[in-house]
């Protein structure tokens, strides 16, 4: 991770769950409805999501590089009892064989990876064939609102560790090879700004 702020997990598990109840909630449920089988979570945090893994799901690992997360992902999965192997690694280097697994998660996590077009090529490999990419992301806005994110974007990167909030995610999906029409805009939300607009939905391997 380049830009690491130390503070930024725990400044994250206090805040989150204000963002999560006001909003954020139905969004996480809505897109970890598209995840089935063998599921990986890509910088799952400090695990909200494996709250609303779906019964379709068979088997969960998640990779996050960060300690204090991994920490407090395990913690929340034991309190749930929630069966999920969190191991340290990058979205850049996934520590899995190829084919592992049927579905992965990215959650508010492309925008903080330091290579998004190694991210998404990794998650290809490790994904089988007919495997989809289960997303949850804020992007960069149109017209104003991504000039704002621009400006922004580098001392909110350094605050919020790596998260750079004017990426245009879908574009990068789309670039890795992924079939992106299962993926919908969500324009207005109440999440603030620079956090806004997101894209949900999931992305298959276009053949
Ligand atoms: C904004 S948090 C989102 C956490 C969680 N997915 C959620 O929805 O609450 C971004 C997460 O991405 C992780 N992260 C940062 N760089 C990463 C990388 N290169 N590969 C995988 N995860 C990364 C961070 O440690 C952090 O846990």
């Amino acid at each position: 991770m380049k830009h690491r702020n130390p503070l930024f997990p725990y400044v994250y598990r206090l805040g989150m769950p204000v963002f999560d109840r006001l909003f954020y909630r139905r969004y996480r449920r809505e897109a970890m409805s598209h995840a089935t089988g063998r599921l990986l979570m890509v910088g799952v945090g400090p695990g909200t999501d494996l709250l609303f893994v779906p019964d379709a799901v068979t088997s969960v690992a998640a990779v996050e590089p960060d300690a204090a997360m991994r920490r407090m992902a395990g913690a929340l999965a034991r309190r749930h009892g929630v069966d999920v192997d969190v191991v340290n690694g990058v979205g850049e280097s996934i520590p899995f064989p190829d084919n592992s697994f049927d579905s992965v998660h990215v959650g508010l996590v492309l925008c903080s990876v330091d290579d998004v077009a190694a991210t998404l090529n990794e998650i290809r490999r490790v994904l089988a064939p007919g495997g989809r990419l289960v997303v949850l992301e804020h992007v960069r806005g149109d017209g104003l609102m991504g000039r704002f994110q621009d400006l922004i974007a580098g001392p909110w990167s350094w605050l919020a560790s790596g998260c750079e909030p004017n990426r245009r995610i879908v574009d990068a999906i789309a670039a890795a090879g992924f079939d992106v029409e299962g993926l919908r805009s969500i324009r207005r939300t109440l999440v603030p700004p620079p956090c806004t607009p997101h894209l949900l939905g999931a992305a298959t391997i276009r053949r």
